[in-house]
């Protein structure tokens, strides 16, 4: 079949594989051509400002995957070219997903859950490369995401994009926990002005960098503070018309700077973890007695079950309108 591809001498092939890789552009399905001392590697778009054309490629029939050589399939999620195995997982499970023909570089052993003020997971070197440094990809937007150091999860590309499709071009943003910038960057690219921030400077170096390999970096101004001071800073530049409240579990203790941000006819997305006998009710109770005190009525736009978070337990989001 024709598809994109790269073509680089040679002697520079397996470097530019392992960059296209990284970078979540790599075709894997696809079989690498070489012909007069070139590679012609397949490609799912155009990569920075190496040269490009079309040609046809064989189809991979040979690919293995981890669960041909393990008998089991092995449980993992995929963050760019890493994949983070489940604590429960053995090393054999690692090695297999780096031989396999995948597209992972790298196994890491998650080793604790989501923890800390900055939501980070300890994890541990299983194979592969050793990096915690990778790109993940999602709706044609590339995040550097540094695994160790900062909160990140591929589960919300979905809400994310579901909530940018919400934005018109010239909104105001505050992106309140922005982490790496995957909300911010999605509705820069929708036409907003964001102001973001982050307690973690680790997470607010690689949102800035994100924001400028995407194409947004003058849309997007990400400040290394307390999002309750960056919340005073856009009230008195003259508001939001949206605020991004994602932090589960303690939102709630930020609502009423969201209320105090947010311009009259402004809408909080507020994330948070319910039980599933309560899903909405009493966190909308909560944005509307806040709201209240801050002067405002609330009108519930969207109530969203995102995803299952544990048993009974699920990840939900508040679309409320403050008028
Ligand atoms: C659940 S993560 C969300 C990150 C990002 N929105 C995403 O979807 O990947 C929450 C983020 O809030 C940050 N955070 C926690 N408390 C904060 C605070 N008081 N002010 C600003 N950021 C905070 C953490 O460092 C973390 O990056």
């Amino acid at each position: 079949m024709k598809s994109l591809c790269v073509r680089v001498r040679r002697q520079d092939g397996e470097e530019t594989r392992k960059r296209l890789a990284g970078d979540g552009v790599l075709d894997h399905d696809l079989r690498i051509e070489e012909e007069d001392g070139y590679l012609y590697i397949p490609v799912t778009e155009a990569y920075d400002d190496l040269p490009t054309t079309r040609r046809a490629f064989d189809e991979r029939d040979d690919a293995t995957d981890a669960a041909d050589i393990l008998g089991h399939e092995p449980r993992f999620e995929t963050v760019g070219d890493v994949a983070l195995l489940e604590p429960e997982e053995n090393d054999e499970a690692g090695e297999a997903l780096v031989e396999a023909d995948n597209g992972i570089e790298t196994a890491l052993r998650v080793e604790s859950a989501v923890e800390g003020r900055e939501r980070t997971r300890r994890m541990s070197y299983v194979a592969g490369e050793r990096k915690t440094r990778t790109v993940h990809r999602e709706y044609g937007r590339g995040f550097v995401v540094d695994l160790t150091e900062v909160y990140f999860t591929p589960r919300l590309a979905e809400e994310r994009q579901r909530v940018a499709s919400d934005v018109s071009p010239d909104e105001m943003v505050f992106d309140m926990f922005a982490g790496v910038g995957p909300f911010s960057v999605a509705v820069a690219e929708a036409g907003a002005d964001v102001v973001a921030s982050d307690i973690n400077g680790r997470a607010v170096e690689l949102l800035r960098e994100n924001a400028e390999r995407n194409g947004v970096g003058d849309s997007v101004t990400a400040y290394n503070d307390d999002a309750r001071d960056v919340g005073r800073r856009v009230a008195d530049a003259g508001g939001a018309d949206r605020v991004y409240m994602n932090l589960p579990h303690t939102a709630d203790e930020f609502l009423e700077t969201a209320c105090e941000t947010a311009r009259s006819g402004g809408v909080l997305h507020y994330y948070d973890i319910r039980h599933e006998d309560d899903l909405f009710e009493g966190a909308v109770e909560e944005i509307r007695e806040t709201a209240v005190r801050c002067g405002y009525e609330v009108e519930v736009l969207e109530e969203v079950v995102v995803r299952s978070y544990a048993p009974y337990d699920y990840n939900v989001c508040i679309d409320a309108r403050l008028v």
